[in-house]
């Protein structure tokens, strides 16, 4: 993404629940298609787009099909015992013909598709826009290999559709291995150096990843996380300057600047509300934002250029927005 422009312009559109399938166990595919048969807006592989559920929730998901297909969206949706209403509001209340609020697709994981070789590394429902993106690489005759785990074999979606791509795909079973997990570190120390890597996963996964990766290139290292990485900022006491209106609202304790200029009527876009969607992003013009998002890679918060205003703060007193 081009420093200073921001991932928060996503349309939203009217969409139909047209199929739920099977993919594993505690895994459905859930696919949207425009209400008025036109094509989906066009997306790449890598995206995800917003459900806005009926129960007023916002839940991102990656989109797990060929990014090819103009006439759906699919996405996977784990079922998560812990879900804060997510995931068991899909399970429990979407039926097949549910009309909803799609937002998207926003991009923060994208695929280099001029790569030497891309490795894939994906855990349980990370699987998602990981197959987007070696769908992507097979049509488009790239280099590509697949390290795919999962705790149980039945938790393994796609299992037929990757068995057909052969030695690409490597896929590691905890319950089959003694319970051991996949090694990330074997897999990363064994890519070529010009190689780019992606993985998603669970947390455990992702930090096994990130410390193996840490001595390549960072344009080479790419993460998509679903849980925020840093808590949110809470410390106040510093003023945000709405550039276009001359505006200026002090940000207290507690409060994040969101909050913030919605107690002063102020609507500002947002959707996780958590940094990590993007929805929210916006231009910095003066100041040095406390970032606390997990999109923005390390340079890109380094340049404060932009930042997530649902969870970053400020550590200089006044902050100037492009709001
Ligand atoms: S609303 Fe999702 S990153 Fe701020």
């Amino acid at each position: 993404m081009p420093m200073n422009s921001t991932r928060r312009d996503a349309p939203l559109a009217t969409m139909r629940l047209a199929a739920i399938t099977y993919a594993a166990d505690l895994t459905n595919l859930f696919e949207f298609r425009p209400i008025d048969g036109a094509q989906v807006t066009p997306f790449e592989a890598g995206s995800h787009i917003d459900l806005h559920l009926p129960n007023g929730l916002v839940r991102q998901y990656s989109l797990t099909n060929s990014q090819d297909e103009t006439h759906r969206y699919v996405v996977g949706v784990k079922r998560d015992p812990r879900s804060r209403g997510g995931s068991s509001y899909a399970y429990e209340k979407l039926t097949v013909g549910t009309v909803l609020q799609v937002g998207g697709p926003r991009n923060n994981f994208r695929l280099v598709e001029s790569a030497s070789h891309t490795v894939l590394v994906a855990g349980g429902i990370g699987i998602t826009p990981i197959r987007s993106m070696l769908l992507r690489l097979q049509s488009a005759a790239r280099s590509w290999e697949l390290h795919y785990a999962t705790r149980t074999r039945n938790e393994m979606a796609f299992a037929d559709e990757l068995a057909g791509f052969g030695d690409r795909v490597h896929l590691h079973v905890d319950a089959e291995s003694a319970g051991a997990v996949l090694d990330v570190r074997a897999v990363v120390a064994a890519a070529a150096p010009t190689a780019h890597l992606y993985c998603c996963g669970p947390a455990p996964m992702l930090a096994s990843f990130e410390e193996a990766t840490q001595s390549r290139p960072h344009e080479h290292v790419h993460i998509e996380r679903f849980t925020p990485k840093a808590p949110v900022a809470s410390a106040g006491g510093y003023v945000v300057e709405l550039a276009r209106s001359g505006r200026r609202v002090r940000i207290a304790d507690g409060q994040t600047i969101l909050e913030a200029l919605r107690a002063q009527g102020i609507n500002a876009p947002s959707s996780c509300e958590q940094g990590i969607c993007g929805a929210c992003e916006t231009k910095v013009l003066a100041g040095v934002p406390d970032h606390r998002d997990t999109i923005l890679s390390p340079q890109e918060q380094a340049t404060h250029s932009t930042m997530m205003i649902c969870c970053s703060g400020s550590k200089s007193d006044v902050l100037v927005l492009d709001l």
